[in-house]
């Protein structure tokens, strides 16, 4: 069997809409073996349909952009400590295990940059994808139908604190609120914080990084869907502390240098994660 391990990851970072994201020490585990059908088992080893399931599909899409019938594989959620539903990149987890999977399978016949857009297609942007392929800060953007993932260091003085709501929000949902049209003045806003976020993240520069998360894209319409946030980036800020929302949401992110210690502990409905960058990517074991 062959173990495929993939980091969460957290889209957007403030105005990178689409664009932006993080990969994070928090990771899913997926085991694959050749069958002679199609199979998926979860933890307790119990059978599911694995013609629903985003992992079985993404391997499959592999095989379809080759034109090929797919190798059956027996599938198993060997670990998961990144919860769904919660703007950490749930989903990507599932899609690149998928794609790497069929490329191992499939040796040299795919290469890591096709899984990568293959992904990407499947996911319909690339700011959780690519940090979960290839680790770190990663800012994507799209050229001639293909997207180029570029990647930036981060300062090991930065601190990223989670903090995870016992509730969901579907990406659905979360974008569904969005206005359809930007103001110039909004997208300047944006694009002049998004230039400077690789080089703040790479000097660990939190008081830039306090204002360079400031969204005028996503983040107003969906913090009224996110119970306590409002609260939460208060306190963030005076505390000279970052906040993004993570994602679409509903996570928060918090980025200190120091250990924010108990800050947030009265926001019961949040439990807080005190993460650090995943500098690789999916690993295959
Ligand atoms: N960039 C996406 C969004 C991330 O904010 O909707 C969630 O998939």
């Amino acid at each position: 069997m062959i173990k495929i391990k993939v980091p969460a990851t957290s889209a957007n970072l403030g105005p990178g809409f689409d664009v932006l994201g993080v990969a994070f020490s928090m990771y899913n585990m997926f085991g694959f073996e050749r069958a002679d059908h199609f199979e998926m088992v979860d933890f307790q080893g119990r059978y599911s349909n694995p013609h629903h399931n985003l992992v079985c599909s993404s391997y499959k899409k592999v095989f379809d952009y080759l034109k090929m019938n797919a190798y059956p594989v027996k599938i198993y959620m060997l670990d998961q400590e990144v919860p769904t539903s919660r703007g950490l990149g749930s989903s990507a987890t599932c899609i690149v295990a998928g794609v790497l999977a069929a490329k191992h399978f499939l040796k040299d016949k795919v290469s890591y940059d096709e899984c990568f857009q293959i992904a990407t297609a499947i996911e319909g942007h690339p700011d959780n994808i690519a940090p979960a392929m290839f680790g770190g800060l990663i800012a994507s953007y799209k050229a001639n139908d293909t997207y180029k993932p570029v990647r930036y260091d981060v300062s090991a003085d930065l601190k990223f604190n989670l903090l995870v709501p016992n509730f969901e929000l579907q990406t659905s949902k979360a974008r569904s609120v969005l206005p359809k049209e930007l103001s110039y003045a909004d997208i300047t806003h944006n694009a002049s914080r998004v230039a400077n976020i690789p080089y703040a993240f790479s000097k660990g520069d939190l008081e830039m990084i306090v204002d360079l998360l400031d969204d005028k894209a996503h983040e107003p319409y969906r913090m009224p869907l996110i119970k306590d946030s409002t609260e939460i980036k208060k306190l963030a800020h005076e505390k000279g502390y970052a906040f993004a929302i993570s994602g679409a949401g509903p996570t928060l992110l918090v980025i200190s240098k120091e250990d924010i210690g108990h800050t947030f502990d009265s926001f019961t409905d949040f439990k807080v994660y005190k993460l650090t960058i995943a500098h690789d990517g999916a690993v295959i074991e």
